[in-house]
């Protein structure tokens, strides 16, 4: 039976813990959906170092909390494989393939790639490992024949570039790789909690899904809101207010965040009220993923056999894939 189910692949850079930009992008979609799929998680080691390979070390420290973080969030090891992008060199080897099917100018203009490039101001000075992370991540997700690919909406340039390879694959040397779709979560693109249009670790505006109950707090009361709003009897915006943004993404209470909002509008409610309220909803929301955080991180040997058990399981698949692929290209019959 599971022979039949379809494929997803997905993942993330080690680089930090994830928060609840992730959440509702991706990982959401990612638990939901490991029973109906077979599934794997990449912990992308190599492109991480492609942006780190100054300090290695950060990226190594954040593997393992990665794999916590998955854990505590619901993916279950025993259906979903976690896979250590490191420890299957066919991926590299596929990269390497798929380097003379893209051009330079194209991997340019990709925006997620351009944009990543201009937040650490590297524009004038690109590194040529950095450029190439989205035929790398064509490898990742041909490299295990996914069907599916659950990713944030700022991943889908590069996505976009995985179809071109294939496409262009598949042209050249006879049908070999599958192509693949996207999902997107319920709110594709979290604002931060400073209102700038991304919650991304480097802006510094996200809550993580391990916060503490103290900073939670914190960082809720200190939000931003509607800057307009001077006194609690000046009417409100509720579009595109952050407060109100993560109340529909994650109170469960529709009735409370409906009579908020319009008492927000008349001027009828202060902004502490409905961030105490939030803070309630995403306590409640972060309880349960930090308690099994603290659980899992009691116990490191199992973790170290998921990372392990997963990366064996995955390097099996991607070997199938490469010897497809070279089979293709001709290169696996010379004696
Ligand atoms: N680029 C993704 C990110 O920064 C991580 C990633 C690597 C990925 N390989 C992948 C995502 C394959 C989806 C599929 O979050």
């Amino acid at each position: 039976m599971s022979e039949e189910k379809k494929r997803i692949l997905t993942g993330d850079r080690p680089t930090g813990r994830l928060h609840l930009g992730h959440y509702v992008g991706s990982l959401a979609n990612r638990v939901k959906l490991q029973k109906e799929y077979e599934t794997f998680v990449l912990i992308a080691d190599l492109q991480a170092i492609t942006d780190n390979f100054e300090n290695p070390k950060k990226v190594e420290e954040n593997v393992r909390e990665l794999v916590i973080d998955y854990l505590s969030i619901g993916i279950d090891p025993k259906i979903t494989t976690i896979v250590i992008q490191s420890q299957v060199p066919e991926l590299a080897e596929l990269t390497f393939y798929y380097m003379n099917l893209v051009n330079l100018g194209r991997l340019q203009r990709n925006p997620t790639v351009k944009a990543e490039l201009k937040e650490k101001g590297l524009e004038k000075n690109i590194p040529v490992g950095f450029l190439l992370y989205p035929v790398s991540q064509a490898a990742d997700i041909t490299g295990f024949d996914a069907d599916l690919v659950p990713v944030g909406e700022d991943q889908l340039p590069v996505i976009e570039q995985t179809t071109e390879i294939v496409k262009r694959f598949n042209n050249l040397y006879g049908k070999t790789l599958k192509e693949p779709d996207t999902l997107v979560g319920s709110f594709p693109r979290l604002i931060g909690t400073d209102g700038k249009a991304k919650m991304s670790k480097s802006l510094g505006n996200v809550i993580e899904l391990s916060e503490s109950k103290e900073s939670l707090r914190k960082k809720v009361m200190s939000m931003y809101t509607d800057p307009k709003r001077v006194k609690a009897d000046t009417p409100g915006k509720v579009e595109g207010n952050p407060v109100f943004i993560y109340h529909d993404a994650f109170n469960p209470n529709e009735a409370e965040v409906n009579t908020l909002k319009e008492r927000y509008k008349k001027g009828q409610v202060g902004d502490v009220e409905v961030k105490e309220k939030l803070f309630i909803a995403l306590e409640n929301f972060i309880k349960p993923i930090r308690e099994k955080r603290a659980k899992i991180e009691k116990d490191p040997a199992f973790v170290d056999k998921v990372m392990k058990s997963g990366s064996e399981k995955g390097r099996e698949a991607a070997i199938e894939v490469t010897k497809r692929v070279r089979k293709s290209l001709g290169i696996d019959n010379y004696y």
